[in-house]
């Protein structure tokens, strides 16, 4: 098969939104359409329930549908799509923030009530930052919510992306009385029919023709006209190469629960969104059309069998095509791996694989040996950027509490660590470890694994940090930066990696200390390169 027309047919996204605004239900409306599903309610929710906080059944069951819906991959008119799954829950940000590193583009989903959520902000910031095209949904048209136009505003306000509407909605909640495709210049009426898969859509040729009156009543039409021409003076039309640029954003309107307005999203996404594209290494950049293969590891989940400590590792193809039983260099290890059964994801099942090819995910059977980050190629040292470590939220003292188990305990927190699951610091002054997350719950998934999976025991202890920072003196033999050490002693700690750190205790700290010392440069995230 050839490469470059494999490439171009796929398409790698993810779905972020604040929970409850509708991912779920719009990536299940999506799995329809490509027929990868049958029914609605096939695509389980991963969301943790209110209140699971220390419901541990929950947290399994979490992981095990965490691992059923990583990657959707279905094909639609000829588009192989691969919807790579984001947690909502903040506490799992950070595995968001990883996977946003293996998508090329994102869908905004946002609750049409609700406006722009916190969460939504959090995660569009980090796309913004990286310049990953997006496209926004605004769902739930068939309730009551904010006016179009105030939404479009808010959306630029808060979130500051440039819009461009690429439908338009006719009425809302009560009134809803369909769409308008600016895209396909078209009427899509709504019909309120959750079940009903194809929707029926009207060409209109010319809005201002007495067929919209018709169609919607002649109020409805009149203000649809006044509407759209507002629209065309205040945004600019849609481009797509303002698009793939991340400077323009469409927008869409519907209602995922409804499967309406879905086809239209999805006609226009296969349309415009981008191919598989170059991914920096810190050698150089590569590109996908390359004819070696080249991946790197943006997850790990663990195995659900407590027995078999085997793990999965996700790794996303960037060039060439990865094949089943080929020896492939773990570039940080130095050594080469075979992989006899690769699997590729699909909505319900996963299956062995003989070949892959830039954009797709493959799942690769591990026994510990990666990390998330890790690069695997055919032989060339490549070392992918981009997924770096955030500062965590939250941060306690571990300690053994089962002094005859200390090696299980330094392994399961070992592996956690590599799978992502939390953050290790250890501190410069005594050597004591560091737990950093960005939720609570992360802590009682860690207690709790490392009792069933490894026959640890740990208790945690408080500990005052407000944000961990990385350290980048500009020059490390200068007195600033041994003054800095020197005063700063109790707070210094190293990372996994060996990066050192900085525990700032408050903001007023990090302030006073980014003033004493300008010459020391404080990072909140762990690649500044
Ligand atoms: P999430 O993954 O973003 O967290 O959201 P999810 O799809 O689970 O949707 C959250 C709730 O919003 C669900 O209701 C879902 O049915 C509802 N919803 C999604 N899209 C629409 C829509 O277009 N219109 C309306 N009216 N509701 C929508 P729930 O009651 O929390 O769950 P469920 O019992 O229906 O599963």
């Amino acid at each position: 098969m050839n490469l470059s027309k494999e490439i171009k047919r796929r398409r790698t996204f993810g779905i972020i939104s604040h929970p409850d605004a509708g991912k779920t239900t719009l990536t299940e409306k999506l799995l329809l359409f490509g027929g990868a599903i049958q029914e609605a309610g096939a695509v389980k929710s991963n969301k943790i329930k209110k209140g699971a906080t220390s419901d541990f059944m929950e947290i399994e069951r979490q992981r095990g549908i965490s691992v059923a819906t990583s990657v959707l991959a279905f094909e639609y008119k000829g588009i192989k799509i691969n919807i790579l799954d984001t947690p909502g829950h903040k506490d799992f940000a950070e595995d968001t923030f990883r996977t946003l590193t293996a998508v090329d583009s994102v869908i905004v989903v946002i609750d049409v009530a609700k406006g722009v959520e916190e969460q939504t902000e959090k995660l569009v910031e980090v796309c913004r930052m990286r310049k990953i095209p997006m496209i926004v949904f605004i769902n739930k048209l068939d309730r009551e919510g904010k006016d179009a136009f105030e939404l479009l505003d808010e959306i630029e306000q808060k979130l500051g992306l440039a819009v461009t509407p690429l439908s338009f909605p006719i009425g809302m909640g009560y009134d809803f009385k369909g769409i308008y495709n600016i895209w396909e210049k078209n009427v899509n009426l709504f019909s309120g029919d959750s079940k009903k898969n194809i929707e029926e859509t009207i060409e209109i040729k010319d809005i201002n023709s007495n067929e919209l009156d018709d169609l919607i009543g002649s109020a409805s039409a009149k203000n649809l006209r006044e509407e759209l021409e507002l629209t065309q003076g205040v945004y600019p039309a849609f481009n797509r190469d303002e698009y793939l640029a991340a400077a323009q954003h469409p927008v869409f309107f519907g209602s995922a629960l409804n499967n309406f307005g879905v086809r239209e999203l999805l006609d226009c996404f296969i349309q415009i969104a981008p191919p598989p594209r170059p991914k920096e290494s810190a050698e150089r950049l590569v590109k996908p059309e390359e004819n070696d293969f080249s991946g790197f590891v943006f997850k790990i989940h663990a195995n659900m069998d407590p027995k078999h400590r085997d793990r999965l590792a996700f790794v996303k193809i960037v060039s060439g095509k990865f094949e089943r039983n080929k020896p492939y260099l773990h570039v940080r290890q130095g050594k080469n791996f075979k992989f006899s059964s690769p699997n590729a994801f699909f909505a319900e099942r996963k299956e062995i694989v003989d070949e892959s090819y830039p954009g797709d995910i493959v799942g690769l059977h591990d026994t510990g040996n990666f990390k998330i980050g890790d690069t695997l190629t055919a032989g060339e040292e490549l070392h992918y950027k981009g997924i770096p470590s955030f500062s965590p939220e939250h941060f306690r003292y571990i300690n053994n509490a089962d002094p005859m188990k200390s090696k299980q305990l330094e392994k399961g927190i070992d592996q956690l660590m590599d799978e992502g699951v939390a953050q290790l610091f250890t501190l410069e002054l005594n050597g004591r470890k560091v737990i950093g997350t960005v939720g609570a719950l992360q802590y009682e998934v860690i207690q709790y694994r490392l009792e069933h999976e490894y026959g640890a025991k740990c208790t945690y202890e408080p500990l005052n940090v407000f944000k961990a920072c990385w350290v980048e003196p500009n020059d490390p033999k200068s007195e600033e930066f041994k003054e800095f050490l020197r005063v700063k002693q109790k707070y210094m700690a190293t990372d996994k990696k060996g990066q050192l750190v900085f525990f700032a205790d408050s903001p007023f700290t990090l302030q006073m200390t980014e003033q004493k010392f300008p010459n020391v440069k404080l990072h909140s995230v762990s690649e500044f390169k």
